[in-house]
């Protein structure tokens, strides 16, 4: 069985029917003191999977905990999370002496409460796989950076595409190495939530449409400031595609400003920019752990 919440339903729905899984509601209430109130089917099957991404994660994690607790009690002997935007990758050391490690402790909590967890293009960075994220647990950590690149090609028949910063590098050379397309690779310093300076290697791109590809758009900044420098040395068109579209508060319309076209990522948030669906791919991953369910990381 999946467990979904009402704002994530499209894509629950996708998933519950390449799955063939039937999907059930977790209800909430929320009390005036703001206090929640879950409620599960009473029956759970022994392998159940909830789907919760962690977009704006703070709220999310409580629920997320009390509703892994719940199914347990409930009957669910396996679970499963699918979260397909799983927060708190990016600070996975500290940067300042004293600065919480907020990718450990996250994994480590969710490792209470779930056997397995599914998620796609985590920012993963010095810790290199899911399988250490959630210490003995399965991890799973799936791209689409191959689904993204299938959808570029064909809205931009020979785009150049740009990474942001090297990190993007797997992404983009993943997508433009199945498409047959050319890549490059520039260089960032981030000094602020707001403050990025991307630094787009000297190759010519006067003419070229060129797609800017990234695991995760916020504020929008690191795109805005590579968009920027790549119209301004003559690129034909800049597009944007992510596999996260978080797009905070006015990030699309800066974006637009700034003469991006296209604004696309995939349904992993759901966002007006959605172009590609993950449901195959957790389909996929979540029909493996469903065979052998006990298999850890
Ligand atoms: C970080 O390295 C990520 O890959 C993204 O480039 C970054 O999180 C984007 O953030 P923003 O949109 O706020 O610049």
């Amino acid at each position: 069985m999946l467990l979904a919440f009402d704002d994530e339903w499209a894509l629950a729905q996708r998933l519950a029917d390449a799955l063939g899984w039937p999907l059930q509601a977790v209800q909430r209430h929320t009390f005036p003191d703001g206090e929640t109130r879950l409620r599960l089917p009473p029956q759970l099957p022994p392998r159940v999977a909830v789907l919760r991404g962690l977009q704006q994660p703070n709220a999310k994690l409580t629920e997320l905990w009390l509703a892994a607790a719940g199914a347990r009690e409930l009957g669910a002997a396996q679970l499963a999370l699918v979260s397909p935007y799983l927060a708190y990758m990016r600070q996975d050391i500290a940067f300042t002496p004293g600065e919480v490690v907020s990718q450990r402790h996250l994994g480590r909590l969710l490792a209470t409460g779930f056997d397995c967890v599914i998620t796609v293009d985590p920012h993963l960075h010095r810790v290199a796989t899911m399988d250490e994220v959630v210490p003995g647990r399965r991890g799973v950590a799936l791209s689409a950076a191959p689904l993204l690149g299938a959808w570029l090609a064909r809205q931009v028949p020979g785009a150049l595409l740009v990474a942001p910063d090297e990190e993007a590098e797997q992404w983009v050379a993943a997508a433009a190495r199945a498409q047959g397309l050319d890549y490059l690779v520039s260089r960032k310093q981030r000094h602020g939530d707001r403050d990025v300076r991307v630094d787009v290697p000297a190759a010519d791109v006067q003419g070229r449409a060129v797609v800017l590809l990234d695991d995760v758009a916020s504020t929008g900044h690191t795109l805005l400031d590579a968009a920027a420098t790549l119209l301004a040395r003559g690129a034909a068109s800049v597009d944007v595609a992510v596999t996260h579209g978080l797009f905070v508060g006015d990030a699309i319309d800066r974006l637009r400003a700034a003469g991006v076209r296209h604004c696309w990522s995939t349904d992993s948030v759901p966002h007006a920019s959605n172009c590609v669906s993950v449901a195959p791919l957790l389909a996929a991953a979540l029909a493996d752990w469903a065979r052998d369910p006990a298999t850890t990381g």
